[in-house]
């Protein structure tokens, strides 16, 4: 089947050149477009000067932090006798953010390579794909190409016939979106319950098996081969002049009340209100676009006066007060209720805490509670101080951020849509067209 999506003369095809193309997913077919020279080449150089060129590239993690990625693989000591690990975070379960998994579904041995180039710059003999529960499609063609990527000899015990060994597993997780988190990851694979750790010790000390471990995202796997290939000042040139922290191109998922929605591919820097206007399509006919939320659902909401301003990068999305996160954009027009759109991400927060912080457990209940008594139209004028209190209390004081981001999006739409909720709390309406009910 095709993949009904045509590029925008205004993208820039690097890790989605071959989306849509089904030869792509085969050995031959990714090495007749050039696939595992990229690894050849690393497999000759020194892991340090690996690491040079990726530091040299600017990459920073697409998981959702931007941490720079050559930095992150520096933290792993060489010669330290212990085993180390790579464990590549193909979980995905944020909402709004659907990229991973087109990477998996029609490059899978792009990502083998770049997680084959990963394991061997740490020192990594073992690299684990942690893969989402559902992503039903994605597992089956990671595991077949992952087959023919062993049977040729390209990963395993004498990779490449290098005499080195790099072992790749796929393993699937259960469909907890907490797994994404990278300590519940590294539990879960150990066969714990997805937990997350308490940090210190982080990872790269005492990561999964309580050896050196580095976390990295299906996106920033996938970018490393082409970076190794075109080299680092190639990947850094993809970004604004006057913005040298964030470089490369971005795949942006969209999703919600936008006439095109779809991945896309952006350098970083693009203007954000004309991306969204010209290519993705804009409004729905008879809609105005009225908030975003920029970078998977965790990241706080802005409005649209915000987002003509912003730039599509990690510098560019912070000065509007918001983050570039997964770039998992979702779009929310007049026609909806914005009161009920937080309300929904809320109980998804509050079903998806692991419920090891009382913080967490109770502040995601709570916040979802008071929501939906003030959509349900029997909030109190109360309720939204209390809203903004529960989220004061659920910031910065659990073992990971899912409970942080169950208050963010709040406390955003509090700060620039209060009318919203309180016009709802006095029983009137700020909407001029009817509520969609979705
Ligand atoms: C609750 C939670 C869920 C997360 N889910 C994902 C995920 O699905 N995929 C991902 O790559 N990172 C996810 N992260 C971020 C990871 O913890 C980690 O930062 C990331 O995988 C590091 O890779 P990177 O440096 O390449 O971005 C999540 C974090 C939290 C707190």
């Amino acid at each position: 089947m095709g993949y009904p999506y045509k590029p925008h003369a205004s993208e820039t095809l690097v890790l989605s050149t071959h989306f849509g193309d089904p030869e792509a997913r085969t050995l031959k077919g990714w090495k007749d477009r050039g696939g595992y020279r990229a690894l050849e080449t690393a497999l000759g150089m020194d892991p340090a000067a690996i690491i040079g060129v990726i530091k040299e590239s600017g990459l920073r993690g697409r998981g959702g932090a931007g941490f720079p990625t050559g930095l992150k693989w520096s933290f792993m000591k060489p010669d330290d006798g212990k085993p180390h690990y790579l464990c590549c975070n193909a979980d995905e379960s944020e909402p709004g953010t659907f990229k991973d998994r087109e990477i998996m579904r029609w490059t899978p041995h792009a990502l083998i390579e770049g997680c084959a180039i990963g394991a061997y710059a740490i020192g990594a003999e073992t690299c684990y794909i942690y893969i989402r529960g559902e992503f039903t499609e994605p597992l089956q063609r990671m595991e077949d190409a992952l087959a023919e990527a062993r049977a040729a000899g390209i990963v395993g015990r004498n990779a490449m016939g290098t005499g080195k060994t790099i072992n790749v597993w796929v393993h699937k997780g259960a469909g907890a979106y907490i797994c994404g988190e990278e300590t519940a990851l590294m539990n879960s694979i150990e066969g714990k319950r997805g937990n997350p750790r308490i940090k210190p010790p982080f990872p790269a000390v005492a990561g999964v098996f309580g050896m050196p471990t580095t976390i990295n995202n299906v996106e920033t796997l996938t970018a490393v081969p082409h970076i190794l290939n075109q080299g680092g000042a190639w990947y850094k040139n993809f970004a604004r002049s006057d913005n040298p922290k964030s470089t490369g191109t971005k795949l942006w998922s969209v999703c919600g009340n936008i006439a095109r929605p779809g991945n896309y591919e952006m350098v970083m820097g693009f203007p954000f209100g004309e991306f969204l206007r010209d290519i993705c399509g804009g409004a729905l006919p008879g809609r105005e676009l009225r908030a975003i939320i920029p970078g998977g659902s965790s990241v706080p909401i802005i409005n649209m006066e915000e987002a003509d301003r912003a730039l599509m990068d990690y510098e560019g999305m912070a000065a509007v007060g918001t983050m570039l996160g997964s770039a998992g954009c979702i779009v929310i027009d007049n026609a909806q209720s914005i009161p009920r759109q937080v309300a929904r991400l809320a109980r998804f927060y509050a079903h998806e805490s692991c419920a090891q912080c009382t913080q967490c457990r109770e502040g995601t209940a709570w916040t979802t509670k008071i929501l939906e008594r003030i959509v349900a139209g029997n909030g109190t004028a109360e309720d939204l101080d209390t809203l903004l209190d529960v989220a004061d209390d659920m910031t910065g004081k659990t073992i990971c951020v899912l409970s942080d981001s169950c208050a963010v999006p709040v406390v955003s739409a509090l700060q620039r849509f209060r009318g919203d909720f309180e016009a709802l709390i006095t029983k009137k309406t700020v909407h001029t067209v009817p509520v969609v009910v979705s």
